[in-house]
């Protein structure tokens, strides 16, 4: 059976251009949340509408492959219409997370997807901004948001590893963007992926919010993403090591410099770890409080309303998002 070619306008999804310009103006950050699950949707989808926010619920590729690529993007059009039904008018914008081919943005275009990311981060500058330009030109015909990246972080970002991260030059940014099109630009400036972003028991190095200034000099009112934003909540790492889990000198960005991020050019904050650690803390205690349960809806229920605290808290007291949808 050929795969169906579906308009995202047709799902009741948005693109990302109104909510940034708003983000941009009301000095907050539009939140993207990673899901991979029917319990990680229902969670950020219904702490949204719980906090009136605008929302990006995000793949990546390996979140296609896991779950399977038409049950994902279905999942994500069954949970907007839930959030219509709910009488909610939150927009929901559905973007691929590190798309690292022209084809792989094509193929999530074509299902439904309102906005992608085009990952050529780790590629020479040209490269990065032909690859780019192709997706933007593409996505574009169909209203399609882009968002390219410039810099590497730290970590691994889907199958692409890099060891030490490479902060942006804010003497590229202008270039890239006037040649590619691209509608948002995610930077480094001292963020990594994952729940060990820092040396653990030394201070945890502020962000390069002087890189970030000089992007938005050159770049003025232009959206600016940052990735590896999570805060590497401490209470869930503790949960998890004390039911077993080894997660020893794990931690994340304060929560101080991400509000500061957040209520600059940064329109768009990446959470992925927190939901996973949130998730995998409140399992270990249930497993480990009632060894005899064995209903997944009993110990995923409990996780799943742990992210949607977890959610509602990055909308009302980081991000800002709450009360803006
Ligand atoms: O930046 C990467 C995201 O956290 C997605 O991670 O590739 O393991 O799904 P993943
Ligand atoms: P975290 O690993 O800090 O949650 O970052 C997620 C991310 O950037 C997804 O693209
Ligand atoms: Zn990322």
């Amino acid at each position: 059976m050929e795969k169906q070619k579906v308009h995202y306008s047709e799902l009741g999804l948005s693109n990302t251009r109104e909510m940034f310009a708003k983000a941009m103006a009301g000095k907050y950050a539009i939140p993207a949340y990673n899901f991979n699950n029917l319990e990680q949707l229902q969670a950020i989808i219904t702490a949204c509408i719980e906090t009136s926010s605008p929302v990006i619920i995000q793949v990546s590729k390996g979140a296609r492959s896991y779950a399977n690529e038409t049950m994902l993007r279905c999942m994500a059009t069954g949970a907007v219409q839930m959030a219509r039904e709910a009488g909610s008018t939150i927009p929901i914008c559905l973007h691929l997370d590190h798309g690292d081919t022209f084809e792989l943005c094509k193929s999530c275009i074509d299902s439904g997807f309102s906005s992608v990311m085009i990952d050529g981060s780790h590629l020479p500058f040209e490269e990065n901004v032909a690859l780019a330009k192709k997706v933007a030109e593409y996505a574009h015909q169909f209203d399609v948001t882009v968002e390219a990246e410039l810099g590497v972080l730290a970590g691994i970002e889907d199958e692409i590893s890099s060891e030490h991260s490479t902060y942006t030059k804010p003497e590229e940014v202008e270039e890239f963007v006037k040649k590619t099109g691209v509608d948002s630009l995610a930077i480094s400036i001292g963020t990594s992926h994952g729940a060990f972003k820092f040396k653990p028991g030394q201070p945890v190095p502020p962000l390069r919010f002087d890189i970030l200034e000089e992007c938005e000099k050159r770049i003025p009112g232009f959206p600016i993403v940052l990735h590896g934003a999570s805060s590497v909540v401490p209470e869930y790492v503790d949960l998890i090591n004390q039911y077993g889990g080894k997660l020893e000198g794990a931690v994340g960005v304060p929560e101080e410099q991400l509000r500061q991020a957040a209520a600059s050019a940064v329109c768009k904050i990446n959470i992925d770890s927190d939901g996973r650690l949130a998730v995998t803390a409140k399992i270990r205690e249930y497993f480990a409080k009632d060894p005899k349960e064995f209903d997944p809806r009993k110990y995923l229920g409990e996780a799943r309303k742990e992210l949607v605290k977890l959610v509602r808290h990055k909308n009302e007291a980081v991000l800002g998002s709450a009360g803006k949808a």
